[in-house]
């Protein structure tokens, strides 16, 4: 007979209303893929406004404005930003630009909601939050499965106790790409780290907390970006996660927390809306929560929801996603990509920011002076668009 005991049924999600939370005013930055779904599901499902678009062209600002039902285009970046009538900039731009992209939005004292990954590493991600917090605006990296009901259901699970001992993490996270797909371009930072891997990292780190040891091994594809990560993280007390990205496979995409009462499972794919599936360790019962709005990329407004509340809270971080947990989770991946070898391919002009850190110092002072102000380069492809990337 089982000494393991299971709830009957598995918490109710406390994810916050459409109508409980402030209505923001908001621009989008970029018109592409993630963009259209953030928007489309905003529209759909709250009374967050969606007011203006941004674009390093005023024809795609303006193709953009017309799909999503008349929004005000604005033909660069800058003109986004300056809009008087946003009060916050959701950064949708490929990640080598999402560091000048946001110092942009934070400098026009805009609030900002970041895509992940926040920045490239750990140093621009600090940037970010530090340039935010100082100007006294609210940030967030755009880690959409962190505020899903599903995440919900599982925040609480972890803080019931009811998994006992939490000792293993184990995901992976593998999607099929087309060979024109940005994630394989080096040029744009591509690769399965930090578009895949970043969600497997962080689901570790989230429920592990920051990584005390890595080892990872991996392989590069031919156009030369990371095309698969196996990682494997120690945690505190000896925790271990066992981890991988891929683009080159389609993998199940799934996800177990492990303790010693009892095992979570979400099944694949793990970071989006979903079912929580609790097992007793020794396979004696199951509790499985059902996700009524099993919508896909339909739920990204639940991060736009986060924001807003945040904001009415008069918060200039998200609690369930502060920047101290953006920035384990990007030091875990800074530490797989040098064991990978993995070096940047990016033009040094389409680098928004290098600024020559030594170490122990940060990229908001980076000589350690107190001096030296973050400097915002604007890359060459932000003036005018580049006619072979569409
Ligand atoms: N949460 C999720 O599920 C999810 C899913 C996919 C992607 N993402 C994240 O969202 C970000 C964007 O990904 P995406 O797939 O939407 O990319 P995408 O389709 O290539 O769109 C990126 C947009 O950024 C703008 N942009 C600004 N500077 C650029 C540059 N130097 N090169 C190319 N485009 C530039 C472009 O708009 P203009 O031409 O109008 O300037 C472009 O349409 C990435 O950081 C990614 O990690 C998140």
């Amino acid at each position: 007979m089982s000494t393991l005991a299971l709830p009957s049924a598995l918490p109710a999600p406390r994810r916050p209303s459409p109508e409980s939370v402030p209505v923001l005013r908001w621009g989008i930055l970029g018109t592409g893929w993630i963009a259209s779904r953030f928007v489309a599901s905003l529209q759909a499902s709250t009374t967050q406004q969606v007011v203006a678009v941004g674009s390093r062209s005023q024809a795609s600002a303006d193709a953009f404005a017309q799909r999503a039902g008349g929004l005000r285009a604005h033909g660069s970046p800058a003109a986004l930003v300056a809009d008087p009538e946003v009060d916050v900039v959701y950064v949708a731009t490929p990640h080598h630009v999402h560091l000048a992209s946001a110092l942009l939005a934070v400098d026009a004292g805009k609030h900002v909601l970041v895509e992940k990954p926040l920045g490239l590493d750990a140093i621009e991600a600090e940037a970010i939050s530090t340039a935010a917090a100082t100007a006294g605006v609210f940030c967030m990296e755009a880690m959409w499965s962190l505020f899903l009901p599903r995440f919900d259901v599982v925040r609480q699970v972890l803080e019931s106790g009811v998994l006992g001992d939490v000792r293993t993490v184990i995901a992976d996270h593998g999607e099929h790409f087309d060979p024109a797909h940005r994630i394989l371009d080096p040029a744009m930072a591509g690769g399965s780290l930090l578009d895949l891997g970043t969600y497997v990292t962080t689901l570790a780190t989230w429920a592990l907390g920051p990584a005390t040891r890595v080892l990872a091994s991996g392989e590069t594809t031919a156009s030369g970006v990371n095309g698969q990560a196996a990682m494997l993280l120690t945690h505190a007390d000896d925790a271990t996660s066992v981890l991988h990205s891929t683009l080159l496979t389609r993998t199940p995409t799934s996800a177990t927390i492990a303790g010693t009462e009892a095992t979570l499972t979400l099944p694949g794919p793990f970071f989006m809306p979903g079912d929580v599936v609790v097992t007793a360790a020794d396979g004696s019962g199951s509790v499985t929560w059902t996700d009524p709005e099993p919508i896909g990329h339909g739920a990204l407004y639940h991060s736009a929801l986060e924001v807003a509340r945040c904001i009415g809270d008069g918060l200039l971080e998200s609690p369930l996603h502060p920047a101290k947990s953006v920035q384990a989770n990007m030091a875990a991946l800074d530490e797989v990509a040098r064991q990978l070898g993995l070096t940047s391919a990016l033009d040094p002009s389409e680098r928004a920011v290098r600024p020559a850190v030594r170490p122990g110092r940060t990229a908001l002072d980076p000589l350690g002076d107190g001096q030296s102000p973050i400097r915002v380069q604007v890359p060459q492809s932000w003036l005018s668009k580049p006619t072979t990337h569409e």
